[in-house]
């Protein structure tokens, strides 16, 4: 596990196959409580978007692991004033081991890493969220025993979300279905990258047709149809999107022990309704509890504590 020692987290594609999947392995121990590496180290949290899930399971993870949590807001923060990323970068470099950053652009993300010796996570921009896949892929682990050669379908739209999926699928030999409107296809780049990844090892298929992507798959993955910063964009999404709902009807064409995930908040009656969300299929519950021992898990071992 040393081996993630000092490094980044910006993309999914960062780590490889055996690094994810040691990672998911030092998740479990840490969630049974087999293992409880310490720390006193400070992680900071820079986020440009709201945030509950990832802002906390970070926060509680850290402590768990006997560090210190500082909330850098950006609103309290001259970098919100326009101070350089350059400059920020390298001051919090000074003060911080570790820092989590929630924004738009990836570049940003990836000025915060040229300019910081301190590992830097994603925690989520508009192409990515690796570590809210480093949960998905737990909690798939949990349900079906093992990744390999499993099947998750994403309905929805081809955002963020789907590109870690893609990414983090391949890399872990599943196959990966996305079915979404006309476009709203995920980048061509990452689905290159992903099927570059899978090689012959798993299948990628890219779909407008929700039923033909949910048919016989083990999970069944949704997202909202109008991410953060596309809020002027949501209602005139909602009727171009309404026929890519998780509902029980999709739900049927899965494997019987199929399960329903979503990164969450949700909309009940857009993306998913509550049937499917309050179901016996759905997992997005211990999805949520993952985000905190997977990040736990990324955090010791890009500190180095374990
Ligand atoms: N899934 C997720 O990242 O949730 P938050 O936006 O609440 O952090
Ligand atoms: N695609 C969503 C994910 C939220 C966790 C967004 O970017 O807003």
């Amino acid at each position: 596990m040393n081996a993630l020692k000092g490094r980044d987290l910006l993309s999914i594609a960062d780590l490889s196959s055996t690094e994810i999947i040691d990672l998911l392995n030092l998740a479990a121990d840490l969630k049974q409580g087999k293992i409880a590496p310490t720390c006193p180290k400070t992680l900071g949290l820079l986020f440009y978007k709201a945030s509950t899930r990832t802002r906390v399971s970070f926060s509680v993870a850290m402590y768990q692991l006997g560090g210190n949590v500082i909330d850098l807001n950006p609103n309290r923060t001259q970098v919100g004033r326009g101070e350089p990323i350059e400059d920020t970068a390298r001051v919090l470099d000074r003060y911080l081991d570790i820092l989590a950053i929630r924004t738009f652009d990836q570049q940003d993300l990836e000025t915060f890493a040229d300019y910081c010796e301190m590992p830097i996570i994603n925690a989520l921009t508009d192409l990515e969220h690796p570590c809210q896949m480093l949960a998905d892929l737990q909690t798939m682990q949990e349900t079906f025993g093992q990744l390999e050669g499993l099947t998750m379908t994403y309905v929805g739209d081809g955002n963020n979300v789907a590109h870690s999926i893609l990414l983090g699928g391949a890399l872990v030999g599943m196959n990966i279905r996305i079915a979404t409107p006309k476009d709203y296809e995920p980048s061509p780049k990452i689905v290159a990258q992903a099927q570059a990844i899978a090689g012959d090892r798993s299948q990628i298929l890219i779909t407008h047709d929700p039923k033909e992507a949910a048919e016989g798959c083990h999970a069944i993955y949704t997202d909202v149809w109008a991410s953060m910063g596309q809020e002027d964009l949501a209602n005139s999404r909602v009727p171009i999107f309404q026929p890519y709902q998780v509902n029980a009807e999709l739900m049927a064409l899965a494997d019987k022990e199929a399960i329903a995930l979503h990164c969450l908040p949700a909309h009940r009656g857009e993306e998913i309704t509550a049937d499917v969300m309050e179901g016996p299929q759905a997992k997005i519950w211990d999805q949520a509890e993952n985000r905190m021992h997977a990040q736990k898990a990324l955090m010791a071992s890009l500190l180095g504590i374990v």
